[in-house]
Protein backbone atom coordinates (compact mmCIF):
# COMPACT_ATOMS: atom_id res chain seq x y z
CA UNK A 1 0.00 0.00 0.00
CA UNK A 2 1.47 3.64 -0.76
CA UNK A 3 0.33 6.39 0.86
CA UNK A 4 -0.49 9.39 -1.72
CA UNK A 5 -0.42 12.50 0.52
CA UNK A 6 -2.33 14.03 -1.90
CA UNK A 7 -1.69 18.16 -1.21
CA UNK A 8 2.06 17.12 -1.67
CA UNK A 9 2.33 14.29 -4.73
CA UNK A 10 1.86 16.01 -7.91
CA UNK A 11 0.63 19.44 -9.11
CA UNK A 12 -1.76 19.47 -12.19
CA UNK A 13 -3.20 22.24 -11.83
CA UNK A 14 -0.60 25.25 -11.68
CA UNK A 15 -1.13 26.73 -8.06
CA UNK A 16 1.54 24.95 -6.10
CA UNK A 17 -0.42 22.38 -4.31
CA UNK A 18 -0.77 18.92 -5.47
CA UNK A 19 -4.43 17.45 -6.44
CA UNK A 20 -6.26 14.04 -7.85
CA UNK A 21 -5.51 15.71 -11.58
CA UNK A 22 -1.66 15.21 -10.30
CA UNK A 23 -1.82 11.58 -8.56
CA UNK A 24 -3.88 10.52 -11.74
CA UNK A 25 -0.56 12.09 -14.47
CA UNK A 26 1.78 9.34 -11.85
CA UNK A 27 0.01 6.44 -11.87
CA UNK A 28 2.26 4.56 -14.54
CA UNK A 29 4.87 5.68 -11.66
CA UNK A 30 3.40 3.99 -8.76
CA UNK A 31 2.30 0.76 -11.42
CA UNK A 32 5.93 0.48 -12.39
CA UNK A 33 7.37 1.22 -8.58
CA UNK A 34 5.57 -2.18 -8.16
CA UNK A 35 2.68 -1.33 -5.17
CA UNK A 36 -0.64 -2.71 -5.01
CA UNK A 37 -2.98 -0.39 -3.64
CA UNK A 38 -2.99 3.74 -2.81
CA UNK A 39 -4.23 4.87 0.22
CA UNK A 40 -5.00 8.54 -0.84
CA UNK A 41 -5.23 11.38 2.56
CA UNK A 42 -8.38 13.85 2.31
CA UNK A 43 -9.09 15.90 -0.52
CA UNK A 44 -12.53 16.56 1.31
CA UNK A 45 -13.71 20.82 1.19
CA UNK A 46 -11.74 21.90 4.10
CA UNK A 47 -10.20 25.19 5.53
CA UNK A 48 -6.79 22.52 5.51
CA UNK A 49 -6.49 24.07 9.29
CA UNK A 50 -5.18 20.27 9.46
CA UNK A 51 -3.89 19.14 6.25
CA UNK A 52 -7.94 18.62 5.17
CA UNK A 53 -7.95 15.89 8.22
CA UNK A 54 -10.62 18.79 8.92
CA UNK A 55 -13.20 17.77 6.43
CA UNK A 56 -15.56 20.45 5.68
CA UNK A 57 -18.23 18.22 3.76
CA UNK A 58 -17.24 14.59 3.64
CA UNK A 59 -19.00 13.74 -0.56
CA UNK A 60 -16.99 16.60 -2.26
CA UNK A 61 -13.57 17.29 -3.39
CA UNK A 62 -12.06 20.83 -2.75
CA UNK A 63 -11.96 22.65 -5.71
CA UNK A 64 -8.27 23.01 -5.01
CA UNK A 65 -7.95 19.19 -5.09
CA UNK A 66 -10.09 18.98 -8.45
CA UNK A 67 -13.85 17.86 -8.51
CA UNK A 68 -15.57 14.92 -8.64
CA UNK A 69 -15.19 13.97 -12.16
CA UNK A 70 -11.13 13.99 -11.03
CA UNK A 71 -11.69 11.95 -8.45
CA UNK A 72 -13.96 9.07 -10.77
CA UNK A 73 -11.32 9.41 -13.42
CA UNK A 74 -8.56 8.73 -11.26
CA UNK A 75 -10.35 5.50 -9.40
CA UNK A 76 -11.21 4.13 -13.10
CA UNK A 77 -7.44 4.99 -14.51
CA UNK A 78 -6.15 3.62 -11.07
CA UNK A 79 -8.25 0.67 -11.90
CA UNK A 80 -6.74 0.47 -15.70
CA UNK A 81 -3.24 0.29 -13.94
CA UNK A 82 -3.97 -2.37 -12.00
CA UNK A 83 -4.49 -0.22 -8.62
CA UNK A 84 -6.57 -0.61 -5.65
CA UNK A 85 -7.61 2.90 -4.57
CA UNK A 86 -8.66 3.30 -0.41
CA UNK A 87 -9.23 7.04 0.65
CA UNK A 88 -8.94 8.73 3.94
CA UNK A 89 -12.56 8.59 6.03
CA UNK A 90 -12.81 11.00 9.07
CA UNK A 91 -15.51 10.00 11.59
CA UNK A 92 -14.36 11.57 15.04
CA UNK A 93 -14.70 15.14 14.10
CA UNK A 94 -15.42 17.79 11.44
CA UNK A 95 -14.37 20.78 10.10
CA UNK A 96 -15.52 23.90 11.95
CA UNK A 97 -17.12 24.69 8.94
CA UNK A 98 -18.90 21.94 8.39
CA UNK A 99 -23.14 22.87 7.79
CA UNK A 100 -23.14 20.81 11.22
CA UNK A 101 -21.13 22.64 13.43
CA UNK A 102 -22.27 26.36 11.85
CA UNK A 103 -25.84 25.02 12.56
CA UNK A 104 -24.85 24.04 15.80
CA UNK A 105 -23.17 27.17 16.63
CA UNK A 106 -25.86 28.97 15.57
CA UNK A 107 -28.67 27.13 17.58
CA UNK A 108 -29.33 28.02 21.06
CA UNK A 109 -28.01 25.95 23.90
CA UNK A 110 -29.51 22.90 24.38
CA UNK A 111 -30.86 22.83 21.04
CA UNK A 112 -30.72 19.50 18.81
CA UNK A 113 -28.56 20.82 16.77
CA UNK A 114 -25.74 20.96 19.50
CA UNK A 115 -26.15 17.20 19.79
CA UNK A 116 -23.90 16.30 17.22
CA UNK A 117 -21.17 17.49 18.60
CA UNK A 118 -19.92 17.46 22.02
CA UNK A 119 -20.79 20.50 23.97
CA UNK A 120 -20.66 20.82 28.13
CA UNK A 121 -21.17 24.05 30.42
CA UNK A 122 -17.73 25.37 31.93
CA UNK A 123 -16.68 23.92 35.58
CA UNK A 124 -17.42 26.73 38.03
CA UNK A 125 -15.21 27.19 41.39
CA UNK A 126 -17.44 26.17 44.45
CA UNK A 127 -18.78 30.03 44.94
CA UNK A 128 -20.45 29.85 41.56
CA UNK A 129 -17.91 31.62 39.16
CA UNK A 130 -17.07 30.49 35.89
CA UNK A 131 -13.56 28.31 36.35
CA UNK A 132 -12.72 27.03 33.09
CA UNK A 133 -13.11 24.24 30.79
CA UNK A 134 -15.18 21.27 31.91
CA UNK A 135 -12.61 18.97 32.67
CA UNK A 136 -8.55 18.82 32.61
CA UNK A 137 -8.30 16.97 28.71
CA UNK A 138 -5.69 18.17 26.64
CA UNK A 139 -5.97 18.32 23.01
CA UNK A 140 -3.43 15.86 21.25
CA UNK A 141 -2.11 18.54 19.74
CA UNK A 142 -1.26 21.03 22.28
CA UNK A 143 -3.52 23.40 24.92
CA UNK A 144 -6.80 22.24 26.50
CA UNK A 145 -9.03 20.12 24.27
CA UNK A 146 -12.32 22.05 25.30
CA UNK A 147 -12.79 25.75 22.91
CA UNK A 148 -15.00 28.55 24.71
CA UNK A 149 -18.28 30.19 23.38
CA UNK A 150 -19.21 33.23 23.87
CA UNK A 151 -22.22 31.88 25.45
CA UNK A 152 -20.46 30.19 28.04
CA UNK A 153 -20.59 26.50 26.42
CA UNK A 154 -16.95 24.86 25.62
CA UNK A 155 -16.86 22.50 23.09
CA UNK A 156 -14.88 19.38 23.03
CA UNK A 157 -11.64 19.34 19.81
CA UNK A 158 -9.22 16.46 20.47
CA UNK A 159 -7.46 17.89 17.89
CA UNK A 160 -7.30 21.90 16.56
CA UNK A 161 -9.94 23.98 17.94
CA UNK A 162 -11.09 23.79 14.13
CA UNK A 163 -11.92 20.26 15.16
CA UNK A 164 -14.54 20.04 16.84
CA UNK A 165 -15.59 16.08 17.97
CA UNK A 166 -18.80 14.53 16.84
CA UNK A 167 -21.03 12.78 19.38
CA UNK A 168 -21.19 9.52 17.96
CA UNK A 169 -23.95 8.99 20.63
CA UNK A 170 -26.10 10.94 18.26
CA UNK A 171 -28.03 8.57 15.85
CA UNK A 172 -27.79 11.24 12.99
CA UNK A 173 -24.44 11.23 12.91
CA UNK A 174 -23.79 7.31 12.76
CA UNK A 175 -26.57 7.46 9.67
CA UNK A 176 -24.69 10.12 7.80
CA UNK A 177 -21.59 8.13 8.23
CA UNK A 178 -23.34 5.27 6.71
CA UNK A 179 -24.15 7.46 3.77
CA UNK A 180 -20.62 8.70 2.79
CA UNK A 181 -18.98 5.54 3.02
CA UNK A 182 -21.52 3.94 0.07
CA UNK A 183 -21.20 7.22 -1.36
CA UNK A 184 -17.79 6.10 -1.64
CA UNK A 185 -18.03 2.87 -2.55
CA UNK A 186 -20.71 3.57 -5.24
CA UNK A 187 -18.08 5.12 -7.28
CA UNK A 188 -15.36 2.35 -6.87
CA UNK A 189 -12.86 2.89 -3.97
CA UNK A 190 -11.54 -0.47 -2.36
CA UNK A 191 -11.79 0.71 1.05
CA UNK A 192 -10.95 3.48 3.40
CA UNK A 193 -7.90 4.18 6.01
CA UNK A 194 -10.41 5.20 9.32
CA UNK A 195 -8.66 7.92 10.79
CA UNK A 196 -8.57 8.06 15.03
CA UNK A 197 -10.73 5.34 14.47
CA UNK A 198 -10.32 4.07 18.36
CA UNK A 199 -11.44 7.54 19.57
CA UNK A 200 -15.55 8.13 18.35
CA UNK A 201 -16.95 7.90 21.69
CA UNK A 202 -15.70 9.24 24.90
CA UNK A 203 -16.73 8.17 28.54
CA UNK A 204 -19.77 10.30 29.15
CA UNK A 205 -18.38 10.87 33.01
CA UNK A 206 -15.86 13.34 31.20
CA UNK A 207 -13.66 12.61 34.39
CA UNK A 208 -10.45 14.95 34.60
CA UNK A 209 -7.41 12.72 33.62
CA UNK A 210 -5.26 14.66 36.66
CA UNK A 211 -1.44 14.44 35.95
CA UNK A 212 -1.07 11.11 34.29
CA UNK A 213 -2.98 12.33 31.05
CA UNK A 214 -1.61 10.04 28.61
CA UNK A 215 -2.61 6.50 30.27
CA UNK A 216 -5.61 8.31 32.01
CA UNK A 217 -6.69 9.81 28.93
CA UNK A 218 -6.41 7.02 26.10
CA UNK A 219 -8.97 5.07 28.90
CA UNK A 220 -11.46 7.89 28.29
CA UNK A 221 -11.40 8.14 25.12
CA UNK A 222 -9.74 4.90 23.07
CA UNK A 223 -11.38 1.77 22.58
CA UNK A 224 -15.06 1.89 24.38
CA UNK A 225 -16.91 -0.57 23.93
CA UNK A 226 -19.17 1.34 21.83
CA UNK A 227 -17.30 1.69 19.29
CA UNK A 228 -16.79 -1.93 18.01
CA UNK A 229 -20.50 -1.71 16.98
CA UNK A 230 -19.59 0.90 14.74
CA UNK A 231 -17.41 -1.12 12.91
CA UNK A 232 -19.71 -4.00 12.70
CA UNK A 233 -21.91 -2.02 11.01
CA UNK A 234 -19.45 -0.60 8.53
CA UNK A 235 -18.33 -4.25 7.72
CA UNK A 236 -21.40 -5.24 6.74
CA UNK A 237 -22.37 -2.16 4.37
CA UNK A 238 -18.18 -3.37 2.92
CA UNK A 239 -19.72 -6.60 2.51
CA UNK A 240 -22.43 -5.20 1.06
CA UNK A 241 -20.26 -4.47 -1.72
CA UNK A 242 -19.09 -6.84 -4.93
CA UNK A 243 -15.57 -7.21 -5.09
CA UNK A 244 -12.86 -6.96 -2.03
CA UNK A 245 -13.67 -3.90 -0.33
CA UNK A 246 -11.43 -3.19 2.90
CA UNK A 247 -10.90 -0.99 5.78
CA UNK A 248 -7.88 -0.05 7.61
CA UNK A 249 -7.89 1.65 11.58
CA UNK A 250 -6.18 3.95 12.41
CA UNK A 251 -6.27 2.08 15.88
CA UNK A 252 -3.25 3.88 18.76
CA UNK A 253 -4.06 0.77 21.54
CA UNK A 254 -2.40 0.11 24.80
CA UNK A 255 -2.50 -3.64 24.75
CA UNK A 256 -2.88 -6.54 21.77
CA UNK A 257 -5.76 -7.33 23.21
CA UNK A 258 -7.24 -4.11 22.51
CA UNK A 259 -5.81 -3.97 18.99
CA UNK A 260 -7.19 -7.53 18.27
CA UNK A 261 -11.30 -6.36 19.38
CA UNK A 262 -10.88 -4.16 16.35
CA UNK A 263 -10.18 -7.26 14.29
CA UNK A 264 -12.48 -9.90 15.09
CA UNK A 265 -14.27 -11.15 11.78
CA UNK A 266 -16.82 -8.77 11.73
CA UNK A 267 -14.72 -5.91 12.13
CA UNK A 268 -12.13 -4.09 10.41
CA UNK A 269 -9.81 -5.78 7.83
CA UNK A 270 -6.58 -4.26 9.32
CA UNK A 271 -5.08 -2.29 11.96
CA UNK A 272 -1.96 0.19 11.31
CA UNK A 273 0.63 -1.39 13.81
CA UNK A 274 3.08 0.98 14.40
CA UNK A 275 6.01 0.05 16.89
CA UNK A 276 8.27 -0.30 13.57
CA UNK A 277 7.89 3.27 13.43
CA UNK A 278 8.60 4.37 16.37
CA UNK A 279 11.52 1.73 17.58
CA UNK A 280 15.12 3.24 17.43
CA UNK A 281 17.86 1.24 14.96
CA UNK A 282 18.40 -1.92 17.13
CA UNK A 283 17.90 -5.58 15.99
CA UNK A 284 16.43 -6.77 19.66
CA UNK A 285 14.15 -4.25 19.53
CA UNK A 286 13.02 -4.37 15.95
CA UNK A 287 12.95 -8.54 16.55
CA UNK A 288 10.53 -7.41 20.08
CA UNK A 289 8.64 -5.12 17.30
CA UNK A 290 7.77 -7.54 15.00
CA UNK A 291 7.34 -10.86 17.35
CA UNK A 292 4.47 -8.31 19.44
CA UNK A 293 2.88 -7.24 16.31
CA UNK A 294 2.51 -10.58 14.73
CA UNK A 295 1.62 -12.11 18.23
CA UNK A 296 -1.28 -9.30 18.54
CA UNK A 297 -2.88 -10.43 15.20
CA UNK A 298 -2.28 -14.30 15.61
CA UNK A 299 -5.97 -14.95 17.24
CA UNK A 300 -7.72 -12.67 14.49
CA UNK A 301 -6.05 -13.87 11.32
CA UNK A 302 -6.01 -10.75 10.20
CA UNK A 303 -2.58 -9.93 8.52
CA UNK A 304 0.02 -7.75 10.26
CA UNK A 305 0.65 -4.08 8.96
CA UNK A 306 4.11 -2.36 8.81
CA UNK A 307 5.01 1.23 8.69
CA UNK A 308 8.35 3.12 8.57
CA UNK A 309 7.22 6.65 7.71
CA UNK A 310 3.92 8.41 7.17
CA UNK A 311 2.56 12.20 7.26
CA UNK A 312 2.81 12.13 10.95
CA UNK A 313 5.79 11.31 11.29
CA UNK A 314 9.80 12.38 10.79
CA UNK A 315 11.38 10.48 8.04
CA UNK A 316 12.97 7.63 8.67
CA UNK A 317 16.27 8.09 6.67
CA UNK A 318 16.41 11.47 9.10
CA UNK A 319 15.50 9.13 12.06
CA UNK A 320 17.94 6.12 11.59
CA UNK A 321 20.47 9.29 11.26
CA UNK A 322 20.43 10.03 14.75
CA UNK A 323 22.49 10.02 16.66
CA UNK A 324 24.35 11.98 14.06
CA UNK A 325 27.01 9.57 13.12
CA UNK A 326 28.49 8.56 9.65
CA UNK A 327 27.10 11.23 7.38
CA UNK A 328 24.91 8.95 5.12
CA UNK A 329 24.35 6.47 7.47
CA UNK A 330 20.62 6.68 7.63
CA UNK A 331 20.27 6.26 3.89
CA UNK A 332 22.08 3.46 4.58
CA UNK A 333 20.32 2.01 7.07
CA UNK A 334 16.84 2.73 5.37
CA UNK A 335 17.98 0.52 2.14
CA UNK A 336 18.18 -1.74 4.85
CA UNK A 337 15.09 -1.29 6.73
CA UNK A 338 13.06 -1.76 3.29
CA UNK A 339 14.45 -5.29 3.07
CA UNK A 340 12.71 -6.45 6.29
CA UNK A 341 9.49 -4.53 5.99
CA UNK A 342 9.11 -6.39 2.60
CA UNK A 343 10.19 -9.88 4.02
CA UNK A 344 7.41 -9.53 6.71
CA UNK A 345 3.95 -11.48 6.25
CA UNK A 346 1.09 -8.94 6.02
CA UNK A 347 0.96 -5.51 4.32
CA UNK A 348 3.34 -2.97 4.15
CA UNK A 349 2.79 0.63 3.82
CA UNK A 350 4.71 3.05 2.16
CA UNK A 351 4.46 6.72 2.48
CA UNK A 352 5.33 8.76 -0.56
CA UNK A 353 9.23 9.89 -1.02
CA UNK A 354 10.50 7.05 0.96
CA UNK A 355 11.33 5.46 -2.56
CA UNK A 356 13.22 7.97 -3.45
CA UNK A 357 15.19 8.29 0.27
CA UNK A 358 14.02 12.02 0.82
CA UNK A 359 14.58 13.23 4.38
CA UNK A 360 13.10 15.11 6.89
CA UNK A 361 13.15 18.87 5.92
CA UNK A 362 13.99 20.04 9.47
CA UNK A 363 15.23 23.79 8.39
CA UNK A 364 11.47 25.34 7.66
CA UNK A 365 10.95 28.84 8.50
CA UNK A 366 8.59 29.36 11.23
CA UNK A 367 6.62 31.47 8.86
CA UNK A 368 5.99 28.50 6.41
CA UNK A 369 5.08 26.24 8.67
CA UNK A 370 1.10 24.90 8.67
CA UNK A 371 0.87 22.15 11.16
CA UNK A 372 -1.01 23.18 14.13
CA UNK A 373 0.82 21.21 16.08
CA UNK A 374 3.68 24.01 15.54
CA UNK A 375 1.13 26.67 16.13
CA UNK A 376 -0.81 25.39 19.49
CA UNK A 377 2.60 24.73 21.05
CA UNK A 378 4.20 27.98 20.43
CA UNK A 379 6.91 26.08 18.31
CA UNK A 380 8.09 23.69 20.98
CA UNK A 381 7.27 21.06 18.96
CA UNK A 382 7.73 21.68 14.95
CA UNK A 383 4.92 19.77 13.69
CA UNK A 384 4.42 17.55 10.39
CA UNK A 385 5.52 19.88 7.75
CA UNK A 386 8.86 18.00 7.34
CA UNK A 387 7.45 15.16 6.05
CA UNK A 388 4.70 16.76 3.77
CA UNK A 389 7.41 18.76 1.43
CA UNK A 390 6.43 18.13 -2.66
CA UNK A 391 7.86 15.20 -4.23
CA UNK A 392 11.10 16.28 -6.34
CA UNK A 393 9.97 14.77 -9.93
CA UNK A 394 12.75 16.33 -12.24
CA UNK A 395 14.99 19.23 -12.89
CA UNK A 396 17.69 21.03 -10.81
CA UNK A 397 15.59 23.24 -8.99
CA UNK A 398 12.15 23.98 -6.93
CA UNK A 399 9.79 23.10 -8.34
CA UNK A 400 11.35 19.75 -9.30
CA UNK A 401 8.30 19.22 -11.64
CA UNK A 402 6.36 18.78 -8.45
CA UNK A 403 4.63 21.98 -10.18
CA UNK A 404 4.84 23.58 -13.41
CA UNK A 405 8.21 25.48 -13.74
CA UNK A 406 8.08 29.40 -12.18
CA UNK A 407 5.22 28.06 -9.41
CA UNK A 408 6.14 28.07 -6.07
CA UNK A 409 4.70 25.09 -3.60
CA UNK A 410 3.24 25.19 -0.88
CA UNK A 411 6.21 24.29 1.34
CA UNK A 412 9.64 25.09 0.06
CA UNK A 413 11.78 22.22 -1.32
CA UNK A 414 15.58 22.22 -0.21
CA UNK A 415 17.97 23.43 -2.55
CA UNK A 416 19.70 20.32 -2.59
CA UNK A 417 17.12 17.73 -3.78
CA UNK A 418 18.32 17.60 -7.62
CA UNK A 419 19.56 14.11 -6.70
CA UNK A 420 16.97 12.71 -5.01
CA UNK A 421 14.36 13.80 -8.21
CA UNK A 422 12.79 10.93 -9.73
CA UNK A 423 14.34 11.92 -13.26
CA UNK A 424 17.57 11.42 -11.30
CA UNK A 425 17.22 8.44 -9.75
CA UNK A 426 15.38 6.37 -12.61
CA UNK A 427 17.74 4.06 -14.66
CA UNK A 428 20.46 4.77 -12.20
CA UNK A 429 20.92 1.20 -10.82
CA UNK A 430 22.35 2.33 -7.17
CA UNK A 431 19.42 4.35 -7.05
CA UNK A 432 17.01 4.32 -3.64
CA UNK A 433 13.85 4.12 -6.62
CA UNK A 434 16.17 1.38 -8.44
CA UNK A 435 16.32 -0.63 -4.61
CA UNK A 436 12.46 -0.13 -3.70
CA UNK A 437 11.51 -1.25 -7.60
CA UNK A 438 13.89 -4.55 -7.09
CA UNK A 439 12.57 -5.14 -3.59
CA UNK A 440 9.28 -4.50 -4.57
CA UNK A 441 9.52 -6.62 -7.56
CA UNK A 442 10.54 -9.69 -6.00
CA UNK A 443 8.35 -9.64 -3.44
CA UNK A 444 5.36 -9.57 -5.53
CA UNK A 445 7.42 -12.81 -7.33
CA UNK A 446 8.25 -14.65 -3.51
CA UNK A 447 5.94 -13.49 -2.24
CA UNK A 448 2.56 -16.10 -3.40
CA UNK A 449 5.06 -18.93 -1.92
CA UNK A 450 6.01 -18.11 1.02
CA UNK A 451 4.35 -19.58 4.58
CA UNK A 452 3.04 -16.74 6.43
CA UNK A 453 5.03 -18.09 9.44
CA UNK A 454 8.17 -16.26 10.58
CA UNK A 455 10.91 -18.71 12.06
CA UNK A 456 13.59 -17.66 14.56
CA UNK A 457 17.15 -18.80 15.28
CA UNK A 458 17.27 -20.00 18.58
CA UNK A 459 20.37 -18.43 18.77
CA UNK A 460 18.97 -14.01 18.23
CA UNK A 461 21.83 -11.96 17.94
CA UNK A 462 22.67 -8.26 19.35
CA UNK A 463 23.74 -7.51 15.96
CA UNK A 464 21.09 -8.70 12.93
CA UNK A 465 17.80 -9.44 13.33
CA UNK A 466 17.56 -12.71 10.76
CA UNK A 467 14.37 -14.45 10.08
CA UNK A 468 12.93 -17.33 7.77
CA UNK A 469 9.90 -17.72 5.80
CA UNK A 470 10.05 -21.15 4.04
CA UNK A 471 12.90 -20.71 1.18
CA UNK A 472 13.73 -16.61 1.99
CA UNK A 473 15.73 -15.58 4.34
CA UNK A 474 15.90 -11.67 5.29
CA UNK A 475 19.14 -10.73 7.60
CA UNK A 476 19.80 -7.17 8.60
CA UNK A 477 22.53 -5.97 10.55
CA UNK A 478 22.01 -3.28 12.37
CA UNK A 479 25.66 -3.06 14.20
CA UNK A 480 28.50 -1.29 12.35
CA UNK A 481 30.49 -4.28 11.57
CA UNK A 482 29.80 -6.95 9.64
CA UNK A 483 28.05 -10.14 10.38
CA UNK A 484 28.23 -13.69 8.58
CA UNK A 485 25.38 -14.59 6.19
CA UNK A 486 23.23 -16.93 6.87
CA UNK A 487 23.09 -19.79 4.51
CA UNK A 488 21.46 -19.51 1.18
CA UNK A 489 21.99 -17.56 -1.88
CA UNK A 490 21.84 -13.64 -2.01
CA UNK A 491 19.19 -12.45 -3.85
CA UNK A 492 19.10 -9.02 -2.95
CA UNK A 493 20.90 -7.34 -1.04
CA UNK A 494 20.99 -2.96 0.68
CA UNK A 495 25.05 -2.74 0.30
CA UNK A 496 27.39 -4.83 -1.74
CA UNK A 497 28.22 -8.23 0.30
CA UNK A 498 31.57 -9.59 0.58
CA UNK A 499 32.57 -13.63 0.45
CA UNK A 500 29.98 -14.65 3.28
CA UNK A 501 29.74 -11.25 4.94
CA UNK A 502 27.10 -8.83 5.30
CA UNK A 503 28.22 -5.30 6.02
CA UNK A 504 27.11 -3.22 8.88
CA UNK A 505 23.95 -1.49 8.40
CA UNK A 506 23.12 -3.63 5.68
CA UNK A 507 20.14 -6.36 4.81
CA UNK A 508 20.17 -9.57 2.43
CA UNK A 509 17.57 -11.51 1.29
CA UNK A 510 18.74 -15.02 0.69
CA UNK A 511 16.85 -18.25 -0.64
CA UNK A 512 17.72 -21.77 -0.32
CA UNK A 513 16.09 -23.97 -2.94
CA UNK A 514 15.24 -27.06 -0.39
CA UNK A 515 14.32 -25.75 3.06
CA UNK A 516 15.72 -27.27 6.26
C1 LIG B 1 -4.37 11.18 12.21
C2 LIG B 1 -3.93 11.78 10.92
O1 LIG B 1 -3.03 10.90 10.29
C3 LIG B 1 -3.31 13.11 11.27
O2 LIG B 1 -2.64 13.67 10.18
C4 LIG B 1 -4.39 14.01 11.80
O3 LIG B 1 -3.81 15.24 12.21
C5 LIG B 1 -5.11 13.38 13.00
N1 LIG B 1 -5.41 12.01 12.79
C6 LIG B 1 -6.39 14.11 13.31
O4 LIG B 1 -7.32 13.92 12.29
Amino acid sequence: MYEVYVRSFADGGGDGEGDLRGVRSRLAYLRDLGVDALWLTPFYPSPLADGGYDVADHTGVDPRFGTLDDFDALVADAHAHGLRVIIDIVPNHTSDRHRWFREALAAPIGDPARERYVFRPGRRNPDGRMEGPPNDWPSMFGGSAWERLPDGQWYLHLYAREQPDLNWRDPGVRRAFEDVLRFWLDRGVDGFRIDVAAGLFKDPAFADVGADARTALHGRIYSRPEVHGVYRDWRRILESYDGDRMAVGEVWTDSPDELARFLRPDELHQAFQFDLQLAPWSAPAFRDVIQAAVAAVEPTGAAPTWVLSSHDMPRHVTRYERPPGVPGIGTARARAALLMLLALPGSAYLYQGEELGLPEVEDLPDEVRQDPISRRTGGKRPGRDGCRVPIPWSGAKEPYGFAPDGTRPWLPMPPDWASLTVEAQDGDPASMLSFYRSALALRRELAPSLPEEIEWPDDPSDASVVFRRGRLTCALNCSDNPVRLPPGEVVLASAACYGDLLPGNTSAWLVTDAPS
